[in-house]
């Protein structure tokens, strides 16, 4: 129990045990709401506009996703878990992991197909580190899991794991799970950052396992970003409510629509807003008002789509090696497990 807690307490975070099985540190820093308003401002002066992708997630807009990764255009979330149901034992084999990290654990559907690989009396040996924004999210999954898994410890972090990444744990060796194609928000030379200060926590025999959905037939990528349902284009105007509620801006979803297309010269997805009509945009947080002329596209979303040649890269400029990269039949979906050699 004290060991579990002990390496926490080195960190600088807010910790608590909560029960003998469950702990959290929480790393949120409160970012001034002023620079959030000041980067949301940024982006709507740029040309041509842009609201990050961070900002679709509050909780309606987490629910917009799980919504659509059950959709039957939206192929990744159950690909994916079709190779990690396939793939599980093979990713765990002839290492011994102690320490599962996932990054934007969201709900625990995935996690817990990996756990289905340990034998029962392996458990006590493991811990599972969640790393999320959401602590509704992380507070649930530790619940469910520490009931359906006897003997492991869950750990959860509440953290921006794009800012926070010195939250990983130190001791034996870790499993970093990534999954969801979540890195395709990034751009390429985001991603090699990224995945290189991944590289600089981890430890001989440490390993990264990656989910990157990969190119294919331009219908099936466009499809599964304008879903039959209109989920998507729900999810997309969504983020208006959230920057409004932020920033205090007067947007009004019904004068956008939702735009998503496959970009292949920089292979990916992106999704946009189109103003339906020529409208000022204002709020009393902003130094001006802005117009948003009719026709004008605000960018909302990337999702890169990888080539093996991508992935080959991606490993050479990470400094991890490839120890297994896990395919669905159509190779429509990748599991990319990265390995430390030194
Ligand atoms: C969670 C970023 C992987 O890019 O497919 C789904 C988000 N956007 N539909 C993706 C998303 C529109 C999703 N990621």
């Amino acid at each position: 129990m004290t060991e579990f807690y002990k390496q926490a307490d080195l960190l600088n975070g807010n910790h608590s045990v909560l029960a003998d099985d469950i702990a959290i540190s929480d790393f949120l820093q409160d970012e001034s709401e002023s620079e959030v308003v000041d980067e949301i401002f940024k982006g709507l002066s740029a040309e041509p506009k842009h609201i990050s992708s961070r900002f679709f997630y509050d909780a309606a807009g987490s629910r917009l996703f799980e919504e659509i990764t059950a959709l039957p255009e939206y192929y990744p979330t159950r690909t994916e878990k079709s190779i990690l149901h396939r793939v599980s034992h093979d990713i765990i084999a002839h290492n011994q992991y102690t320490d599962i990290v996932e990054l934007g654990s969201g709900d625990c559907s995935k996690i817990s197909i990996l756990l289905d690989a340990f034998e029962d009396q392996e458990m006590g040996k493991i811990r599972y580190f969640p790393v999320d924004v959401s602590e509704d999210a992380v507070m649930q999954s530790a619940d469910e899991l520490v009931h359906k898994y006897p003997g492991l410890k869950v750990h959860g972090i509440l953290a921006d794991f794009m800012k926070h990444l010195q939250i990983l744990p130190g001791e034996g060796n870790s499993l970093i799970c990534f999954f969801g194609s979540t890195l395709g928000n990034l751009d390429n030379d985001q991603a090699i950052d990224f995945i290189r200060h991944v590289k600089g926590l981890m430890k001989k025999g440490d390993a990264l396992l990656l989910g990157l959905d990969m190119v294919k037939d331009t219908r099936v990528l466009e499809k599964a970003y304008n879903d039959n349902q209109g989920i998507t284009a729900k999810f997309n105007k969504n983020i208006l409510q959230v920057v409004n509620q932020i920033a205090g801006t007067n947007f009004d979803p019904a004068n956008f629509q939702h735009v998503a297309f496959f970009n292949p010269e920089q292979s990916r997805i992106e999704m946009h807003l189109k103003a339906m009509k020529e409208q000022v945009l204002t709020s009393p947080n902003f130094p001006k008002a802005l117009v948003v002329k009719k026709g004008e596209m605000i960018h909302t979303e990337n999702s890169r789509k990888f080539t093996n040649k991508d992935i080959r890269e991606l490993a050479n400029a990470s400094g991890l090696s490839i120890q297994g990269n896990y395919n669905d039949q159509k190779e429509y979906f990748s599991l990319l497990q990265l390995i430390c050699n030194e």
